[in-house]
């Protein structure tokens, strides 16, 4: 057990469904089987930046609803790097050093880190500032955390971008349409590709496999001339314009954010005449709802394995998926990779072999 009596845990970036059961697995085999005491920070690093730091002692007797809560009862940010912190009058500085005196104020002895590649990255940075004894557990809709196959929200969010194109598939070929879902992702194409080969997307559009309008409008066509009605279209938030333009907007606080791509899809082929178009944009309905039992799975593993590591002091290791185990990796490693769809992988070849378009 070594000498390990207090451990801190947070969540780190856009929340999203098997967190809370994750939290769940590190209390109960912290608590109950180590007879650790677990301090959960609230809203990531930006609890450690009040006064006393915002953190709660976490018991399991508080843990049973969290196996069927979305979200995170931690709370979480995906704005405020600690080493650019916005302040309110728009500039930018370091406040590393500031979570670094709460960190030191809670008395802890390693810290797990739920979090993408960008939150798991920052607070590598500054576990090594502050010489924190800092354990990694993936977490994203995305999936795009190198090194690991699965990351804790993934599998809730293609349920939900399956079951979307399951509702679609009767109104489009009630009308006869072109039905256009637009899925989150970010820089990859995971939803996307999984939930249109379980959905029965007939056109599966990733930033990962480069495709042309003519080429979308005549699988339309041709479906038509077959007497196949309507057609669904799922398409990755990060697909670009057919001239390499990425569809972004500003919101109101001045950050970029990915948006449009089934708007600008749904315009190019109903001006061809195609098709009546529609475009449905899931946005964070993918995010939220009950977990599903795989990342409810996926999080009790690395919940459990990850304070396991801590038991061993094996700190800046990430909790891993990979050939049906946890395993752990050294964080350098799963962060310098990033996870892109492998446009020669076997999900590829699926879809292909289905008689899914895929752009090219
Ligand atoms: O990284 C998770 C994610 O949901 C992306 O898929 C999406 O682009 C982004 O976060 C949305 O972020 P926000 O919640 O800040 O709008």
């Amino acid at each position: 057990m070594g000498d390990t009596k207090r451990i801190g845990i947070l969540t780190s970036g856009g929340d999203c469904a098997g967190l809370n059961p994750t939290i769940r697995a590190v209390v109960l085999r912290a608590v109950e089987h180590y007879g650790w005491e677990v301090i959960g920070i609230q809203q990531a690093t930006h609890g450690l930046l009040k006064d006393p730091p915002a953190a709660m002692a976490l018991q399991p007797q508080q843990m049973s609803p969290l196996l069927t809560a979305g979200g995170t009862m931690l709370g979480t940010t995906n704005k405020g790097n600690p080493f650019a912190f916005p302040m309110p009058d728009g500039t930018l500085i370091d406040r590393s050093e500031d979570m670094i005196d709460g960190y030191r104020k809670l008395g802890l002895d390693a810290l797990i880190g739920i979090g993408g590649d960008g939150s798991i990255a920052i607070l590598r940075k500054l576990a090594q500032q502050g010489n924190w004894n800092l354990v990694g557990i993936p977490k994203t809709i995305d999936n795009d955390v190198g090194v690991t196959e699965r990351s804790v929200g993934f599998d809730t969010a293609v349920n939900i971008a399956t079951e979307a194109l399951d509702r679609l598939q009767f109104t489009a070929a009630s009308h006869s349409r072109v039905i256009i879902l637009e899925v989150m992702g970010r820089d990859a194409g995971h939803i996307a590709i999984s939930a249109g080969i379980a959905g029965g997307a007939d056109i599966i559009l990733i930033p990962e496999i480069p495709y042309t309008i003519d080429n979308v409008c005549a699988i339309i066509k041709e479906r038509q001339s077959k007497g196949k009605n309507y057609s669904l279209i799922i398409v990755a938030e990060a697909v670009r314009t057919e001239g390499g333009d990425p569809l972004t907007h500003t919101d109101g606080l001045g950050e970029c954010r990915l948006g449009g791509i089934g708007q600008y899809l749904s315009e190019q082929i109903c001006s061809r005449h195609v098709a009546e178009t529609r475009v449905t944009v899931l946005g964070h309905v993918q995010r939220g709802g009950i977990p599903s039992p795989s990342d409810r799975l996926i999080g009790a593993a690395f919940g459990v394995a990850a304070v396991d590591l801590i038991a061993e002091r094996q700190f800046d290791q990430m909790v891993t998926w990979q050939n049906r185990q946890v395993m752990s990796v050294p964080i350098a490693d799963a962060i310098a990779h990033y996870r892109a769809v492998d446009p020669t992988g076997t999900l590829v070849k699926t879809a292909r072999g289905l008689g899914i378009y895929l752009g090219d």
